[in-house]
């Protein structure tokens, strides 16, 4: 398993657990120390445990020695990064292409070259060329085996997921169903659990990746648009997502309104499929919309947190509940609190904040001026207005009468909807949240 990141090390421990052996190979020395010494470089729940056990049943390592992990394995994942391009929103891959030139070079038998990384259409063609150039003597073949795990959930969804997508080279004989076998093979498991695995061409299964995550994305802008429609007729966004997802054609899951998706995968992905679909002469117009939608209310709702202060936060304090781009990650790729803190220091506000899992990745791109707190009463204390911009569980169960105790002001933003907006009220607060009527 190359890179040892979200993907590379659940997926790796996961497959351990389903009782293959493992090597994952991590570059970055302070990832790669942090393994080697039993601790976890990502805030993930249940991962801890589940690596202490295969590292201790000897299935699992970690190392930084590429070609010792590739001699003799049946199958080499390349989990690596694949971030948006600066300019042109494409998926940046040559931390794949770059892993594949040296996974060719340690090969010394026949082996499938497998990517996770979620990468554009035509990468697992490039992908053979390179290969095929860098070892013209060595006996391999691509595949396509794109991840659909959520951060903070990534165990079960690994576990249990809905499908697994397996694309392989259709074209070259023989090739198709010696890749396929050993894919088969790692997931047995699953195939126990009657989970459905699709098996397409590799093109296809790269676009799926795009596919399934660009639709999500454009069904919470849905929701987002709805929840500002709301606002303006008197409705109510979360009747209007329960009912129409009780439609099973629609689905309740991904309609809860919120500041914009954000994380390191839906808005470098929905860029990318705009881009692989310009640059295909077929542009993906819900996409690009969905795009311009999430980055435009990232900005509005600083606006709206201004606007709800009269218009200026110029000396106020606010407290800020949560910061990571989603509860239960640390990760703050793209998160809504970046925009959103951004825009509020510019206009002068004081900024408290918390957050149960992200303090110390947020440091390095939040403002410098930004005081961190220590849990979320520290945060409210003093503060003129408080904003709660990720929902963690345990902001949900905070007492009112508490944070009234602590806070300077009466003022509460919920972009999240985590309280009732009743209680909150009763409690002597003014309060607005997204999509519901005051
Ligand atoms: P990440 O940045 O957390 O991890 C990538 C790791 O690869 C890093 O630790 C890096 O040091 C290491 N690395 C880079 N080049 C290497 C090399 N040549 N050899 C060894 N290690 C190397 O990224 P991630 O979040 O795990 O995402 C990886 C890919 O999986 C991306 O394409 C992403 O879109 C996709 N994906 C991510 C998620 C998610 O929830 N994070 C879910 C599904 C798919
Ligand atoms: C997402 C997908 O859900 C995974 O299936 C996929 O594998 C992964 O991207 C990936 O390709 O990396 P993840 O980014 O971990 O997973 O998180 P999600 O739970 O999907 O949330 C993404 C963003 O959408 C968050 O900012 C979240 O707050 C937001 N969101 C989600 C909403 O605003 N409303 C919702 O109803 C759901």
């Amino acid at each position: 398993m190359i890179g040892g990141g979200y993907v590379g090390l659940v997926s790796g421990t996961c497959f351990a657990e389903f009782g293959t052996d493992v090597a994952i190979v991590e570059t970055n020395p302070d990832r790669l120390t942090a393994l080697r010494e039993g601790r976890i470089p990502i805030y993930e729940p249940g991962l801890d445990r589940l690596v202490a056990e295969n590292v201790e049943a000897g299935r699992l390592t970690f190392g930084d020695d590429m070609a010792a992990a590739v001699k003799g394995a049946d199958a080499v994942f390349v989990a690596v990064g694949t971030p948006s391009r600066r300019g042109d929103g494409q998926a940046d891959t040559s931390y794949v292409y770059a892993a594949v030139e040296q996974i060719a070079r340690a090969a010394d038998a026949y082996t499938v070259i497998v990517t996770k990384s979620t990468v554009p259409v035509g990468t697992g063609r490039e992908i053979a060329r390179i290969v095929r150039e860098t070892r013209p003597d060595l006996e391999f073949d691509i595949a396509s085996n794109p991840e659909f795990l959520r951060e903070g959930n990534a165990i079960q969804d690994f576990m249990r997921p809905d499908r697994v997508v397996i694309g392989t080279d259709q074209y070259k004989p023989g090739g198709t169903e010696r890749a396929q076998t050993i894919l088969r093979k790692l997931y047995r498991p699953l195939y126990l659990l009657e989970t459905p695995i699709v098996f397409t061409g590799l093109e296809t299964a790269e676009l799926i990746k795009y596919s399934a995550n660009s639709f999500l994305a454009m069904k919470i802008t849905f929701i987002n648009e709805i929840s500002d429609l709301c606002e303006k007729v008197g409705a109510n966004v979360n009747d209007v997502a329960r009912s129409i997802g009780l439609d099973g054609r629609i689905g309740k899951k991904f309609l809860h309104p919120s500041p914009g998706f954000g994380g390191s995968c839906f808005p470098k992905d929905t860029r990318a499929l705009t881009a692989i679909g310009r640059n295909a002469g077929s542009p993906v117009r819900l996409i690009e919309t969905t795009v311009a939608v999430n980055d435009q209310r990232m900005k509005d709702m600083g606006e709206r947190i201004i606007a709800f202060a009269n218009g200026d936060v110029h000396g106020l304090t606010i407290g800020v509940l949560g910061l990571t781009f989603k509860p239960e990650t640390d990760d703050m790729r793209e998160a809504a609190s970046i925009p959103v803190l951004d825009m509020l220091d510019r206009a002068g506000a004081h900024i408290r904040a918390f957050d149960p899992a992200g303090m110390t990745t947020a440091r390095p791109v939040l403002p410098q001026s930004v005081t961190y707190c220590t849990d979320a009463l520290d945060a409210a204390r003093d503060a003129d207005i408080l904003v709660v911009l990720t929902e963690w569980n345990e902001f949900r169960s905070l007492a009112p009468e508490k944070l009234a105790r602590e806070m300077k002001g009466r003022k509460i933003v919920d972009l999240r909807n985590i309280w009732d907006p009743k209680t909150i009220k009763e409690a002597g607060f003014e309060y607005i949240s997204l999509g519901r009527p005051d």
